[in-house]
C-alpha cells in the first residue's frame, strides 16, 4: 500500500511532491492510525484510508464527468490524486500507543494495545492544518486542492457560531466540485468501506 501510495502521488510531478513524501515517511504517516476509535484504528490505517478516499474519489470523477462532461476541466486527476490522498495528513503526528482496557466475553477487563490523541505539537484544526503543512513543505497545491483539502469535513468541523465560517464553507461547497468530491469519498471511505 505504501508503494501504492508513493508512486502516486509521485505520478502527479508536482512541485514540492518529493519534500512531502520524504516528511510523511520520517514523520509516521505510514505507520499511524486513521483514528482512535472510529475507523481503522490500527498501525498503516491512516495510510489506508487515505488509498480509500483515493479509489473512491477516482470512481467518482469518472462517473461525474460521464454525468456532467464540463466538470472535468475542474477535476483533473492529480487534484483528485493529491487532495485526496493527503486530505488527512494532518494526523500524521498526533497518535500515541497506549494501553487500554475493554471487557472480555466474560466480562473481565483485558489490556489492549490503543491510541491517545495529542493535538499540542501544532493545534491549528483539521484540513487547515493539512494544508499549512503541506505548503510549508513547498508543495504546490491549486486553490480548488486547497480549498478540497480545507473543508474536507464540511458542516463536521464547522464553528457554528461563526459568522465568516458559515460564509466560507457555502462558497466552498457551491463553487469547488473537488471539495465536493474529496468529501463523498471520504464519507463513503470512511462509512461504507472502513466501517466493521
Ligand atoms: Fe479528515
Ligand atoms: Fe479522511
Amino acid at each position: 500500500m505504501k508503494d501504492e501510495f508513493i508512486s502516486l502521488l509521485k505520478s502527479t510531478g508536482r512541485t514540492g511532491i518529493d519534500a512531502v513524501i520524504d516528511y510523511l515517511c520520517k514523520a509516521g504517516f505510514f505507520e499511524a492510525p486513521a483514528s482512535v476509535q472510529r475507523h481503522l484504528s490500527h498501525d498503516g490505517g491512516l495510510l489506508e484510508h487515505s488509498l480509500n478516499v483515493c479509489r473512491v474519489a477516482l470512481k467518482l470523477r469518472e462517473a461525474m464527468i460521464s454525468l456532467k462532461p464540463d466538470v472535468e476541466s475542474r477535476l483533473p486527476e492529480n487534484s483528485v490524486i493529491i487532495a485526496s490522498l493527503l486530505h488527512d495528513v494532518c494526523k500524521t503526528n498526533i497518535y500515541r500507543k497506549n494501553t487500554k482496557y475493554r471487557k472480555n466475553e466474560h466480562g473481565r477487563w483485558e489490556p489492549y494495545e490503543g491510541y491517545d490523541v495529542d493535538y499540542s505539537r501544532f493545534p491549528v484544526g483539521h484540513g487547515e492544518k493539512s494544508v499549512i503543512m503541506l505548503l510549508r513543505l513547498g508543495m504546490e497545491l491549486t486553490n480548488d486542492e486547497v480549498v478540497a483539502i480545507r473543508w474536507h469535513m464540511s458542516a463536521w468541523n464547522l464553528a457554528f457560531q461563526s459568522y465568516e465560517d458559515k460564509c466560507n464553507i457555502s462558497a466552498a461547497v457551491e463553487g469547488y466540485p473537488l471539495l465536493a468530491l474529496i468529501q463523498a469519498a471520504d464519507g463513503l471511505a470512511a462509512n461504507m468501506i472502513e466501517n466493521n
